[in-house]
């Protein structure tokens, strides 16, 4: 890896925005063409500058837009970025969290090292400061973050890092805001951490040295440990589903789990179980073409996992967690499985194989079945599983299934806190007679419609025993950040989801 990721830090301060040096101020501005306070003082320093801007026509305010004024002596800031919020009466934590994105991707673009942030001065005063500071923090690493490790040098053009202050002239309400940016911080510096592994081609990343990213991390994060099966040890222990995915490839399966434990724990354990297929060709079953180096992302589910413990640990929940990733590079060559196989799973389960590309249960199945041996008594699967959950849902909500309504409704509550969105859909008993094999006890794919149900039936089968919810971001997890963000590659999607669900699942006891 050439080239170091931007550090990225947010901090909270007693600060005036109009007054504090930095290459950048960004201020909020909603689309009744309002700003608070701040908003205008530095109008009133630069002459009317920014109303001028707005009599224009060139900002308005609109969420998701931008517009840059040059300031003068009488601010601290060498320019204003004005970020428009929106409507007024829609505004909510996460209006700010992705104009908090906007503003810090603007001054990373504009070679900002030092930016200042005043955009939650207006805010309607019933919002909690500390969610405000949270969302804020999130919103700040995310839209800063760029993936250019292997840019060259001579290219580069961006500041090595970026120092970005929360501005709030209040000493009370700065301190409520700075509590909500340690928590936003950590999620944020997770969620980049999972772009960062997520974006890694193949060729960087396989399961073994996704197992040793893994081993590194949790040497360096105190609670957290981690273990590792190699292909004789995923062998001798039966996971055959694992084990087939993984046997046509050079680069040889892992499972990989890392453990989370409290000084104190109770309430039930928690097992995350995430999709690592860290190349999807399809294997024999081979994909087309065209767009398959997007399957460098089919890891995404398993590393959304390791990144969440990262959070999960330097959170400290009382409540024992485990982070299982099955990871397993599908290629097809000599030593591959082949449609036809019929495999034994960990759990004793035979799968007839009809598709070689439908892997991710394969190796999930068994995964799920290990967190059941550890005695997990809630499960939350993620992977980007089924092209059909992108059809059904588009790229920005991931499918959540599961057999529990009180799980779905834990996991929908800490999705509408976060951020991250999903959508409640089927996995009956109706999926799941199209699962069934005349051979084998299951087969790995069912008919031609409801792709995304029948895969998350047939995971449901390997997870009786537990609390179980399956989520599907093929949509989420493996869109392009260029889309929306402008930011290329992964957006992180989960990491904030599953570590805010184990915050809720540690409270509620
Ligand atoms: N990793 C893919 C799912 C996928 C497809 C994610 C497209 C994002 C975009 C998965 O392993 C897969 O290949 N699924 C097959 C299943 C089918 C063979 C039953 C699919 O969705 O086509
Ligand atoms: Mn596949
Ligand atoms: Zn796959």
């Amino acid at each position: 890896m050439d080239r170091e990721i931007i550090r990225i830090s947010v901090s909270a301060g007693k600060t005036d925005a109009v007054k504090a040096a930095g290459d950048v101020v960004a201020v909020g501005v909603f689309s009744d063409g309002t700003g608070g306070d701040v908003f205008r003082k530095l109008d009133e320093a630069l002459g009317g500058a920014l109303s001028q801007v707005q009599g224009l026509g060139d900002f308005k305010g609109e969420a998701n837009t931008t517009a840059v004024v040059y300031g003068n002596k009488g601010i601290g800031a060498r320019r204003v970025v004005l970020v428009g919020l929106g409507d007024r009466a829609k505004a909510t934590a996460d209006t700010l969290r992705q104009a908090a994105g906007r503003a810090a991707s603007k001054a990373v673009d504009l070679k900002a090292g030092k930016a200042i942030l005043s955009l939650h001065g207006d805010m309607p005063s019933s919002a909690a400061d500390e969610g405000l500071g949270q969302a804020m923090a999130e919103g700040a690493h995310f839209g800063a973050y760029r993936y250019d490790e292997f840019v060259g040098k001579g290219k580069e053009g961006r500041p090595a890092s970026i120092q970005i202050t929360i501005a709030e002239p209040d000493a009370a309400r700065a301190r409520a805001i700075g509590d909500g940016v340690k928590v936003g911080s950590i999620l944020g510096e997770s969620q980049n951490f999972a772009r960062t592994m997520m974006n890694r081609p193949a060729n960087v990343i396989n399961p073994p040295s996704l197992a040793a990213a893994a081993k590194k991390l949790a040497a360096a994060t105190p609670g957290l440990a981690c273990s590792v099966l190699d292909e004789k040890q995923i062998r001798a222990k039966g996971m055959g589903g694992l084990l087939a995915v993984g046997q046509g490839s050079a680069t040889q399966p892992r499972l990989i789990v890392l453990k989370y434990s409290p000084a104190k724990a109770s309430g039930r354990k928690v097992g995350l179980v995430g999709k690592a297929v860290t190349f999807d060709s399809g294997g024999i079953s081979l994909k087309p073409g065209e767009g398959m180096h997007e399957m460098k992302y089919d890891k995404s589910g398993g590393i959304a996992v390791l990144a969440a413990m990262k959070a999960i640990a330097a959170m400290k929940p009382r409540v024992n967690v485990y982070g299982i990733i099955p990871a397993a590079e599908n290629m097809p060559g000599s030593r591959s499985y082949r449609p036809g196989d019929i495999i034994t799973t960990y759990s004793g389960k035979t799968v007839e194989i009809q598709n070689t590309d439908a892997e991710g249960r394969m190796i999930l199945c068994d995964a799920i079945h290990h967190a059941v041996k550890l005695k997990c008594d809630v499960v939350v699967d993620v992977a980007t599983l089924t092209g059909a959950s992108v059809v059904a849902l588009g790229e920005w909500r991931a499918a959540l299934m599961s057999h529990s309504d009180r799980l779905v409704s834990q996991i929908e509550a800490a999705s509408e806190a976060c951020g991250e969105n999903v959508w409640h859909m089927p996995c009956g008993e109706e999926y799941l007679e199209l699962m069934k094999s005349k051979i084998a006890d299951l087969k790995n794919i069912g008919g031609k419609w409801g792709g995304a149900c029948t895969a998350a039936a047939f995971l449901g089968e390997f997870a009786r025993e537990v609390e179980w919810a399956h989520l599907d971001i093929a949509g989420a997890g493996m869109v392009d950040g260029s889309k929306r963000f402008g930011s290329p590659g992964s957006i992180g999607f989960g990491v904030r989801l599953l570590t805010t669900f184990v915050m809720n699942e540690a409270k509620t006891k």
